[in-house]
Parts: structure tokens; sequence; C-alpha cells
């Protein structure tokens, strides 16, 4: 295990990134963070990062797998000062736009397909696992997992991609990181603040087949629909071709694939 402090920040709050936690290998660094969190060990802005997870977690109890120090791995810790439950959708917020300015640094646009997947040309290139702690009625602590494809080429069954794929040419994955940081540390501001306006108009502008008519499926089957926005709470609208706007929560809702691998 490595610890790398980084100094950098103007903020009163330490910055992202000002601790580094490099791990060869571990099951999931959101399993390893929660350990270290429940020994009061991790400060807000904490980062843990892998080469290789044996046990990589996805949302909604899927995996997540990843070829062994091809990728950006890492779980960052955050300590919100003031965030109620019904603003967590804030949080999905400023790590998505986090990951689209880290990819217009590389010239590469990315949009969210909702809630937080990050998309570049139609195939996924990143993901992300919130795993939030709350106290009484705010949220406490936040363990944001990442996984960014950044040197792998070959996904076998997977409409993904990474960025080695997009740029043509090997990517350092520590500078990546680096440059990750910086990117959250910016958008962090917004949400300390509490400039929820700012960061939702980025987020509502980013949206994966935003205003385009695309094919869904929900409890009734597949049906044609465009993407409109999402609601406060972070429910995605959706304007259904015979004019019905309807939100959906995560599990109600599929987008149907566009892109076969
Ligand atoms: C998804 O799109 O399903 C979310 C994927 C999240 C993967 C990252 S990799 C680092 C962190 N540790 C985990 O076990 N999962 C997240």
């Amino acid at each position: 295990m490595a610890v790398v402090h980084v100094l950098m920040s103007s903020s009163d709050q330490v910055p992202i990134g000002h601790r580094i936690i490099r791990l060869d290998s571990v099951d999931s660094t959101n399993n390893y963070a929660a350990k270290l969190l429940s020994s009061g060990e991790l400060s807000h802005g904490s980062v843990i990062m892998a080469d290789e997870q044996t046990a990589g977690r996805g949302q909604r109890g899927s995996s997540w797998t990843s070829g062994a120090g091809e990728n950006l791995l890492l779980t960052i810790v955050l300590k919100p000062a003031n965030l109620s439950v019904s603003e967590q959708f804030r949080l999905t917020q400023f790590a998505s736009l986090g990951l689209i300015d880290l990819l217009a640094k590389y010239h590469l646009k990315g949009s969210i397909k909702w809630p937080n997947d990050i998309y570049v040309n139609d195939k996924k290139l990143s993901g992300m696992l919130i795993e939030n702690q709350v106290s009484s009625t705010s949220v406490s602590t936040v363990l944001l997992g990442i996984g960014l494809n950044v040197n792998q080429t070959e996904f076998p069954g997977l409409a993904a991609t990474s960025l080695q794929s997009e740029l043509g040419m090997f990517i350092p994955v520590m500078e990546l990181a680096m440059s990750l940081f910086f990117c959250l540390n910016e958008r962090w501001k917004a949400l300390d603040h509490r400039n929820f306006s700012e960061l939702d108009n980025a987020y509502q502008k980013q949206l994966y087949l935003r205003d385009m008519p695309s094919l869904f499926s929900d409890e009734t089957g597949p049906f044609t629909g465009t993407v409109i926005g999402t609601t406060e709470q972070g429910l995605l609208i959706i304007a259904r071709e015979n004019d019905e706007i309807r939100q959906y929560d995560l599990k109600e809702i599929q987008f149907m694939p566009r892109n076969d691998p």
C-alpha cells in the first residue's frame, strides 16, 4: 500500500485527492473504503485507488470487471457539510459533470446516460457506484466509486469503450486521476455552496439522447419516447409518443441498445 499526499487547495475544505491510498489488488475499493471509514480513518477527499479489483461492484448488484492495471478504479470519500437526503441527486450531478469535464480536457464529448453512466459515441466509458451513509435527515458520508475505462481496448459482449479506444493513444492512469480530481474539485464548489441550479442546468444539457426520440422499455413493454430531463429528485422524465409525460425511477425503465457490441 502506498500513500501519496498532494497539497493544492485554496478552499477551506481539504481537496479531493489530498490523500491517495494506492493498492495493487483489492476486492472492491468501495468495500475497502467502507472498512477504513468504520475505523474512522478517512477524511473528506481521501481516495482509495486500485490496479485491480477481484470483486468490483456495479449498480443494482451487478459486477464491474476491469483488466488489471489498465483502468481507473477508485473510491472517493466525500463528507458534504449540509446536504439533506432529499438532495442526494446533486451528488450524482456533481460526479457526472466532473467526468464530463475530464473528457472535455481530452477533447472528447461525453454524455450522461441517466442517471450517471458516462457515454462516448453510444458506448459506456465510465460508471459509478455512489453509496451514501445518512445520519438523521442528512447525508453524512458518500463513497463515490468510479470505474473509468482507460487503456483496455477489448470489451467482449459489451457496448463499452475506453479513452485509448477513442483517442488512439495510451493514457497514463495516474495523470488522468489527477486531472479527474481537479475537475471534481471544481464541481464540488457548486455543491458545497449549494449552487444546485448551476449543477442542474449543466447536467440537463449533457443528458444522453435528450430530445432525440429513442427506444425504451418499461412494464408495458418497448416504446418510443424522448428524454426531456430529470426531476429535482433525479427521476427521469420521458415524453411518450402519445404525448403522455411520465417520470421513471431507476428500476422502472430501460434504454434499448442503440449500439450492438
Ligand atoms: C456501474 O456502472 O455499474 C457502476 C460501476 C462502478 C465501478 C467502480 S470501480 C471502483 C469502485 N469499486 C467498486 O467495486 N465499484 C466502483
